[in-house]
């Protein structure tokens, strides 16, 4: 077989997709016992985009994928690998890659598979499109973060439902024969010593859906908020530090920190850490709250059209969800 291997893989294009619906945290107010003051000083968030009923993952996926696609200049067609990142797949199977690779009108028998890190997927799926493209076998690849929350939310629960959102994410992947530049390191790790700090318990094979397990309401994600905070800060903090010292790339040298959205007190912490200003790291969670895997590519995309990210500029992205699982990377954009 002959293949070349390329000498770095590079983000060549960006999209993302919000749904039209908005719910703010004053709409909230209307049906739970909350607040905006509450909700906006805990976490930072304002509003969340909802899907409309009958939309699903893949179909955010789509539109998504489709705006990397243009964005990139690259049609369909030419893409080797699609990975999606959800925690909220169409259904069980078949995966929501292989729904996506028919809804693009992928024809070529490419491989197409599903990721779960939960709210790490993003991090965990550049590194594997990555590795498999470094081999030369695979050209340009698509990676797809998706989340529907607002199905597995429990809109009772104050204590959840006021923190999530639904959106996607995508980014093409291309191998590039220019050496130093796009993905320049990542690191990945998981703990699932405690896995009920954030779940969601029924609907696998653990405990398939019964009237008994849906009256229990065991089919909705569930969140020991304060833990997971303080695990969060700390590991992010941890993971940010962990890439720049393995890349040899001081704090310093980062034009923009774009963390996973989920709080922004826990973002703040991180910053702090690195000594970044605030003015280098990329918030944007009052507007859409915590879409899990997608907050970061939604975050870069808007991020890179908006020109906050220019040729040349190194940036970390730093995640953090359920198993535990966490990953950091640091790309340099070469766009
Ligand atoms: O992406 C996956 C990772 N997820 C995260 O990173 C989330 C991490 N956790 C957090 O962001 C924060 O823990 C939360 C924003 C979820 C909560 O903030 P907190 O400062 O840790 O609040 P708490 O859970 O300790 O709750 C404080 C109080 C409680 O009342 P008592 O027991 O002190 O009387 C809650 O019942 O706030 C109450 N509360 C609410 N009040 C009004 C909880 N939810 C609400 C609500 N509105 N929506």
């Amino acid at each position: 077989m002959k293949f070349e291997k390329p000498n770095s893989i590079v983000i060549s294009g960006t999209g993302s997709y919000l749904p039209k619906k908005v719910l703010t945290n004053f709409d909230l107010e209307k049906f739970l016992d909350t607040s905006d003051e509450w909700i906006f000083g805990r976490s930072g968030i304002k509003a969340r985009h909802i899907a409309a009923d009958g939309e699903a993952v893949s179909d955010m996926a789509c539109v998504a994928a489709s705006r990397a696609l243009e964005d990139a200049g690259l049609d369909a067609s030419s893409m080797d690998l699609v990975i999606v990142t959800t925690v909220n797949p169409d259904m069980l199977f078949p995966s929501t890659a292989c729904l996506l690779q028919a809804k693009l009108g992928i024809r070529n028998n490419i491989p197409c598979f599903d990721l779960e890190a939960a709210c790490s997927g993003f991090v965990y799926g550049v590194e594997v499109a990555t590795r498999m493209m470094q081999s030369g076998l695979y050209k340009n690849a698509l990676v797809v973060s998706s989340e529907k929350m607002s199905s597995m939310v429990n809109w009772k629960d104050r204590a959840t439902c006021v923190l999530f959102g639904d959106g996607a994410g995508a980014v093409v992947l291309s191998a590039s024969s220019d050496e130093n530049t796009g993905i320049i390191g990542t690191v990945l790790g998981a703990d699932g010593s405690d896995t009920a700090m954030l779940r969601l318990p029924a609907g696998g094979s653990a405990m398939p859906t019964s009237e008994e397990t849906v009256r229990q309401g065991l089919h909705f994600l569930q969140m020991d908020g304060r833990e997971v905070f303080k695990h969060a800060v700390k590991i992010m903090q941890e993971k940010a530090l962990e890439v720049l010292d393995l890349c040899g790339i001081s704090a310093d040298k980062l034009s923009l920190l774009i963390p996973h959205q989920a709080n922004t007190r826990i973002i703040e912490s991180v910053a702090k850490r690195l000594k970044i200003p605030s003015e280098k790291v990329y918030v944007n969670i009052e507007n859409y709250g915590n879409t899990s895997s997608a907050s970061i590519p939604i975050a870069i995309d808007e991020a890179a059209r908006s020109g906050r990210i220019k040729k040349g500029d190194y940036v970390l992205f730093v995640a953090f969800g359920a198993g535990l699982t966490w990953g950091a990377t640091l790309a340099k954009w070469d766009k």
